[in-house]
């Protein structure tokens, strides 16, 4: 048993995804959640750039003394997992692992489809933990650097053309690969989940990391016997890195439903 917070970050809002599923799973549970939304997007840089900002995030959450850490981002669940496991001696949780677990479980044909940022799908991180649980699967990948500043903007509902000429144009070589189920590497894509839905059919089963990474968390934290025994729902708290002022209207549409608690700017470089 213990009482402590749930720590969660992201490069910015995306990472709520992964939240909403959480606190569904586990209302009783404090969370504290970072979105680092004064330097977002992460998916264009470089490792040792994403490094330093995943210890700094992770740094922040642990001034909290929170009793876990869900990398809410697949960028740096990509790229800085092993780093952050290496230097902290709490669970840490990242995105890729519950993904590859549940595409596996989806895929009959053994063709997977990817999407992620730049970053993402240059680590290769899918790929090996696909090929380690099904040797001979066949993974098309796609690096989608318009996805997330689309959504960050609200264009992804179905109807927008712009959202759907680009998924389309990422899409299409996915789509042709014939795969049966498609992983939406970034926490920022169950927004287009839509759009891109209707894009690929409805024959391809669709990859939630955020929600899937919750799950993973929900459980693992059960098996560890690290779940709260509190009975009331717990306290949720937001951190960003700019400005709080258009926080809530933009996280209530990452949530699907107001957010309740408090919000409050840091400073990140400080950490
Ligand atoms: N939401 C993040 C991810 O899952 C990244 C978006 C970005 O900052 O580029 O990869």
């Amino acid at each position: 048993m213990d009482r402590r917070p749930i720590g969660v970050f992201d490069s910015g809002l995306g990472g709520l995804t992964a939240v909403r599923e959480l606190a569904r799973l586990m209302p009783e549970e404090e969370l504290v959640y970072f979105g680092d939304t004064g330097r977002v997007p992460y998916g264009g840089r470089s490792r040792d750039i994403l490094v330093k900002y995943a210890r700094q995030d992770a740094a922040l959450l642990r001034s909290f003394d929170v009793k876990a850490i869900v990398i809410a981002c697949g960028t740096v669940s990509t790229t800085a997992l092993g780093v952050l496991r290496a230097e902290n001696d709490i669970p840490i949780f990242g995105v890729v692992e519950p993904a590859v677990h549940a595409a596996l479980r989806a895929t009959r044909n053994g063709r997977v489809g990817l999407i992620g940022t730049r970053a993402s799908i240059r680590s290769g991180a899918y790929e090996r933990l696909l090929a380690q649980g099904r040797p001979g699967v066949e993974v098309t990948a796609r690096a989608c650097p318009l996805l997330v500043p689309l959504v960050e903007n609200g264009r992804f509902r179905p109807g927008d053309t712009v959202a759907e000429t680009v998924a389309a144009e990422y899409l299409a070589p996915i789509r042709e690969a014939g795969v049966d189920t498609l992983i939406l590497g970034c926490t920022h894509y169950p927004l287009l989940r839509e759009v891109i839905g209707r894009y690929m059919g409805p024959d391809t089963a669709l990859v939630d990391v955020g929600a899937e990474c919750a799950r993973w968390t929900a459980a693992e934290l059960d098996r560890a016997g690290l779940r709260t025994d509190r009975a009331q729902a717990g306290r949720h708290r937001f951190f960003v890195s700019d400005s709080t002022e258009d926080f809530a209207s933009l996280a209530s549409v990452f949530l699907r439903e107001d957010v309740e608690g408090e919000v409050e700017q840091i400073d990140i470089t400080a950490y």
